[in-house]
């Protein structure tokens, strides 16, 4: 790995110009934080280029010198993967100012969007062409294309249309050699070996930079209900997810699952929030059903599918949300868990996977071991449940001091990543490695699985420029 010799940087500041290069301390500074607060890095510029031809002729010059890119979207990442390292031989590659929508065809249902256009700009964009990108997450407001496809995310809307990888149809990219690969035509079939583009989905930018990727649109909300509805355990969810799912097939777009626990802890720490049950529920699951005709709506199907799950025991008590600003009102209920757990103390987090159908099952049993092995701790599991993903964090004992994640917690971590591998899941459901879950994936990822990663790093991208120190563990 090289420091960029002054030459290089002039050459990229006469390349980029004032607007697309900078050296200055106070311009870097936001950049080089992850948003967590966890990681911080160190970068010997900040490159903005505008254009893809300037992504090929930075990453060209990087190459030729051995000079590492950290290439940054709207640096939301959940596992530190757009921080540099701390040595300051990096160059922070943001994507930020390549933000067009090059185009949006409602009848062939595809975006193509530039790497730095937010998320909440395409769905704006798709629903004026009376379409949708169904994939949502907190983070909307900030988060990239660029970064979205890098990471492979997920969100509140995968049970239906899937993660990024699904709804990617077409990726443009500069490799580590420079060169640039024109992979944005929508083929619905193409057989020329390995598929490029998805690989370069959810490599975190460690083997070439995304400039743009064709998306997949779908029908836009003609009308929706959200419920908030109360169950004994995950396993009862689980069942009241295949009972909705008999009756209304696609119309079940998210299931989130909710313990009291975390509901408690958002009425707490979040003003203005109350709790949509009169009587708590052990656990609770929010589900949104969606039509694309603003008429007949989704309601009345949900409301007897929640009446039926009432009468054969799945549901206890359950409300289906009386206008939008209700439903919004449930919405921030989920979307405020990390927010108010953050708030309320320490905790070890986790973002796991296992068999869709063992979820209710593990959660309940893992959850036990680390209480049982952790005194004190309190396990917070809420999240995607139909995905087969939980957000599974474990929170400090009370009273503990701020350090305890990192004095205790990467012994929790490694106790609940070591049951996830038991049950044959993933230790990285939708956030991704970054830097991290490095170790972990080293520790636990198997050798088959780890040689092949490595050696497609090595073949791609030999002198490691590309976003070091992220996902591939040496
Ligand atoms: C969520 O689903 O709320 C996030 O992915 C979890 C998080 O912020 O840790
Ligand atoms: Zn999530």
């Amino acid at each position: 790995m090289a420091y960029a010799s002054p030459a290089l940087l002039r050459k990229l500041a006469d390349l980029l110009g004032p607007k697309g290069f900078s050296t200055e301390p106070a311009e870097l500074a936001p950049w080089l934080s992850d948003w967590r607060g966890r990681y911080h890095g160190r970068a010997a510029a900040l490159l903005a280029p505008a254009r893809r031809e300037e992504v090929v002729e930075i990453v060209r010059l990087c190459a030729a010198e051995g000079v590492p890119l950290v290439p940054q979207g709207g640096n939301t990442s959940m596992v530190g993967g757009a921080t540099p390292d701390g040595s300051g031989a990096a160059l922070l590659l943001s994507l930020r100012r390549m933000n067009r929508i090059r185009s949006l065809d409602p009848e062939a249902n595809l975006a193509v969007c530039e790497a730095g256009v937010i998320l909440s700009t395409l769905h704006e964009a798709a629903l004026e062409a009376g379409r949708r990108f169904p994939l949502t997450l907190g983070a909307k407001g900030s988060a990239t294309i660029g970064g979205l496809v890098s990471t492979n995310a997920g969100g509140t809307q995968v049970l239906r249309f899937g993660n990024m990888r699904r709804l990617v149809q077409g990726i443009e990219a500069v490799l580590p050699d420079g060169s640039l690969y024109e992979g944005l035509t929508p083929l619905k079939k193409d057989n020329r070996g390995y598929d490029l583009g998805q690989l370069l989905i959810g490599a975190e930018g460690t083997l070439g930079v995304v400039t743009a990727a064709s998306l997949r649109l779908v029908s836009a909300v003609g009308s929706r209900a959200v419920a908030w509805a109360g169950v004994a355990d995950p396993l009862a969810a689980m069942g009241l997810l295949h009972h909705l799912e008999a009756t209304q097939k696609e119309a079940i777009e998210s299931f989130e699952l909710v313990p009291r626990s975390a509901l408690d802890l958002v009425l707490m720490h979040v003003p203005g929030t109350r709790s949509p049950l009169a009587t708590p529920a052990p656990w609770n699951v929010l589900i949104e059903a969606v039509s694309p005709l603003v008429a007949p709506s989704p309601e009345p199907l949900l409301y007897e599918g929640l009446r039926s799950a009432h009468e054969i025991g799945l549901v206890g008590d359950a409300t289906i949300a009386a206008n939008e600003a209700q439903a919004e009102a449930f919405w921030r209920l989920r979307d405020s868990i990390s927010e108010a757990e953050k708030k309320d103390g320490p905790a070890a987090k986790h973002d796991i996977s296992v068999a869709v159908a063992d979820m209710p099952g593990f959660l309940v049993s893992a959850a036990a071991a680390v209480e049982a092995r952790f005194a004190g701790t309190r396990v917070s599991a809420f999240g995607h449940l139909g995905d087969g993903n939980i957000h599974f964090n474990v929170r400090a004992p009370e009273g503990t001091r701020a350090d305890w994640v990192e004095m205790t917690g990467a012994e929790v971590t490694g106790f609940v990543h070591d049951l996830v591998t038991a049950a044959g899941g993933s230790i990285s459901a939708e956030h991704g490695i970054g830097q991290m879950k490095l170790a972990e994936l080293a520790r636990l990822g198997g050798a088959a699985r780890l040689g092949a990663m490595r050696a497609i790093k090595a073949a791609l991208d030999p002198k490691s420029i590309m976003n070091p120190g992220k996902l591939v563990p040496l």
